[in-house]
């Protein structure tokens, strides 16, 4: 059943000239049949240059703006209206207004996990594998970083010669993780290398053996020597490097590590999207749209990322 409604997406992507994005949070039946798989850093940079009329995004609403502001001459759809990111809605444009007005010499650097209307306030976008070259890079000394307090302060540890203010932000998902699962997932697996994603507490993450974005947690795995290895992130990642190396041992870190946004689209979702997509009618889509001023303004700082991360 699943292996038919894949092959019938891989017609309809055909058919219709869909590029299909998905993020590796997604699940393995998803990542098979995309085009282009990867971290928000990898799926931004790659939205920029895609040929086909239409993009489907399967991940949450902020990547399939980002990708809309990349590319605004293509239709761009989210594979499930409803998965949002909650870190993406925790700020309002407004405050960061009113702290900009207060402290004029200080850049105001956002996480990638934020709306458009936020990254219109911002000087420059990152993700959590360029945070901290970005950011080294800025000809900047004072910087607001936001929403995520968490990979803020992981950044001020790498860049100590920056004064960097951070607000009360952050994935609800990784912060809820404690030292003691840590310490309790490490008893279970002493040979084991930790790997985990900034985004969690601090007192987590310096516990690590590594820390990095999806893709780095993937690219330390694949390449490290070691055989075992506890995955500190959304626990399709354990899986997807479970499947790809099976010589080797992955476990997760916690059983809450599940990001209940990234879990909402479904294959049947991607199926009925493309369906959409190529107008027929019994099947609905989410298709982003954003007027062009509200591009022009944000797009600056996700081209300022792609511009400081070389
Ligand atoms: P990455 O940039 O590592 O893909 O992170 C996206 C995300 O939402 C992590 O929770
Ligand atoms: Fe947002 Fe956290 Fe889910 Fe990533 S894991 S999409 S930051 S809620």
């Amino acid at each position: 059943m699943i292996r038919d409604i894949q092959d019938k997406i891989l017609e309809l992507k055909k058919e219709y000239d869909i590029c299909i994005l998905a993020h590796s949070y997604q699940a393995a039946e998803i990542v098979e049949i995309a085009d282009i798989t990867g971290d928000s850093y990898k799926l931004s940079v790659e939205a920029a240059k895609v040929q086909n009329k239409n993009i489907l995004m399967c991940g949450v609403h902020f990547m399939a703006e980002t990708a809309k502001m990349l590319s605004p001459e293509k239709r761009v759809f989210l594979a499930n209206g409803d998965a949002g990111c909650p870190m993406a809605e925790q700020m309002e444009p407004e405050m960061i207004r009113g702290i900009k007005m207060d402290e004029p010499d200080r850049k105001v650097v956002c996480y990638i996990n934020t709306t458009a209307a936020l990254k219109a306030e911002c000087d420059v976008c990152v993700t959590s594998s360029s945070a901290v070259k970005i950011v080294k890079n800025m000809d900047a000394d004072k910087i607001l970083f936001i929403p995520d307090c968490n990979l803020g302060t992981f950044v001020a540890d790498a860049c100590p010669d920056k004064d960097i203010m951070l607000l009360k932000g952050g994935c609800p998902v990784h912060n809820a993780i404690t030292v003691e699962e840590v310490e309790e997932a490490r008893a279970a697996h002493p040979n084991a290398k930790f790997l985990v994603h900034p985004e969690c507490k601090p007192a987590v993450t310096k516990l690590a053996d590594y820390a990095g974005s999806t893709a780095d947690i993937m690219r330390y795995a694949a390449e490290s020597d070691a055989r075992e290895f506890i995955i500190g992130t959304e626990i399709s990642i354990k899986e997807h490097l479970q499947y790809k190396f099976p010589e080797k041992r992955f476990y997760d870190l916690s059983k809450r590590l599940i990001c209940p946004n990234m879990k909402l689209t479904t294959l049947m979702d991607v199926y009925g999207s493309c369906k959409a997509i190529g107008g027929d009618s019994s099947f609905d889509v989410t298709e982003i749209n954003m007027s062009d001023e509200l591009i022009a303004k944000a797009k600056g700082c996700i081209d300022e990322m792609i511009r400081l991360s070389v």
